[in-house]
């Protein structure tokens, strides 16, 4: 881990589904073999690019002449930017377009954009002809090292986010870590926060790299590559032995259900993007579990440091315009999680790399908890 990282050939990392098994390719300036890696997999092809206006704005002429140079028709679908595009209207927008289009059975959805993007576009790609492949492009560090991958896909509803939806693997993910170069410093960051995450969850050597790293990791060397190449690692890893999350897949979800409350309470606005949600819910998380004897606090302490360092909130006072009441966010997180009889699951860790699923989390302990924080 502490050789030299010298930029090279793409990474290729496998996520092993039996028939449904795809590559997840990672490297610097990979648009350009888009279309020759489409025409690989599927001779002959049409693709439909799905889209939003921010990543057409700068990449989307790439995009498409890389279709293009490998003699792919070629048809766009641009949707507005942001959260709001996980809705019925666009969804219809989306579904309706790649049909006009005569996207067949045969073709391919390319899902080129963040997170957004790809549980829209793929969702449409579920559900259009009675399902159609699709390849992820992602653009935002969050897309590349997390919702790429996995096959989770779907839209909001009024009664919560993601709940409408499907499972629908890709049949490929190409990850190019040179068009994060436009991405907001802040989402950029906010994506960090999912990168530390897998170095929480299951890797204390790649959280102790990144201790040290993190800076090449902003500047795009062969450092974000390897971050990207090891996040994908781990999330292959897990949703290959527990697709539909069952069981391991929920392990993801550390600082989540801290995260999450916090999120909703601020409305999913500007305020905290999701990633600055889950820096502050993992660091919550690893308190919490200090205070139940399960870590040392120390290890707590070196946890925020980090994120502090990187400049993700990972105390309540860091969110703009402050956190809602101790009872909003135990509704929050019991509307989240449903409490059974008091019991509330948690992502909880045993050291840093070592987190672990804990369904019997008493709720007033959680309360006494947020109550301290929120002093
Ligand atoms: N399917 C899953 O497993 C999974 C996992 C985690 C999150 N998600 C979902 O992902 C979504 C969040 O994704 P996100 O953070 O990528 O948000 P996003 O897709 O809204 O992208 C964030 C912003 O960055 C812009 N952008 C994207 N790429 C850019 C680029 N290269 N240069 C400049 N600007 C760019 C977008 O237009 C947008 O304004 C949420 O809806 C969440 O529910 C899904
Ligand atoms: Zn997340």
């Amino acid at each position: 881990m502490t050789a030299p990282l010298r930029q090279s050939e793409p990474v290729v990392v496998p996520v092993a589904l039996g028939a449904r098994t795809y590559d997840v390719v990672i490297g610097r300036g990979l648009l350009a073999s888009l279309g020759e890696r489409i025409k690989t997999l599927r001779f002959g092809a049409r693709v439909a690019v799905v889209t939003d206006e921010t990543v057409a704005t700068f990449h989307l002429a790439a995009a498409e002449a890389a279709l293009r140079a490998a003699g792919i028709e070629c048809t766009r679908i641009v949707v507005p930017a942001g959260e709001t595009s996980k809705n019925y209207t666009t969804f219809e927008t989306v579904c309706e377009a790649i049909i006009a289009a005569r996207v067949e059975r045969s073709d391919v959805v390319v899902a080129f954009g963040g997170g957004v993007v790809g549980d829209l576009a793929g969702f449409a790609a579920a559900c259009a002809r009675r399902g159609l492949d699709f390849v992820q492009v992602p653009t935002t560090l969050l897309a590349q090292v997390d919702s790429s991958v996995g096959g989770k896909t779907g839209i909001n509803s009024r009664h919560g986010k993601n709940l409408v939806g499907a499972f629908h693997q890709p049949i490929l993910v190409v990850a190019d870590s040179a068009l994060l170069d436009t991405l907001p410093k802040r989402q950029f960051r906010a994506g960090y926060a999912e990168v530390a995450k897998y170095g929480l969850l299951a890797d204390a050597a790649f959280f102790a790299w990144l201790e040290k790293n993190w800076k090449d990791v902003f500047a795009g060397s062969a450092a974000r590559d390897h971050a990207i190449a090891v996040c994908c690692r781990g999330k292959a890893g897990i949703v290959g032995r527990d697709e539909r999350e069952t069981g391991e897949r929920a392990l993801l979800n550390l600082g989540h259900t801290f995260g999450h409350a916090v999120e909703a309470g601020c409305g999913f606005s500007d305020r905290l993007l999701h990633g600055e949600a889950v820096a502050l819910g993992m660091a919550l998380a690893f308190e919490f579990s200090a205070k139940k004897g399960l870590i040392s606090a120390d290890e707590a302490v070196r946890v925020s440091k980090h994120l502090a360092a990187v400049g993700l909130p990972t105390h309540v006072k860091d969110v703009r315009g402050g956190v809602p009441s101790v009872d909003t966010l135990m509704n929050l997180i019991s509307q989240d999680k449903k409490v059974k009889r008091g019991a509330l699951t948690f992502i909880l860790v045993r050291g840093i790399g070592q987190a672990f699923i804990e369904k019997n989390v008493d709720a007033t302990e959680v309360r006494a908890f947020l109550t301290d924080k929120l002093k």
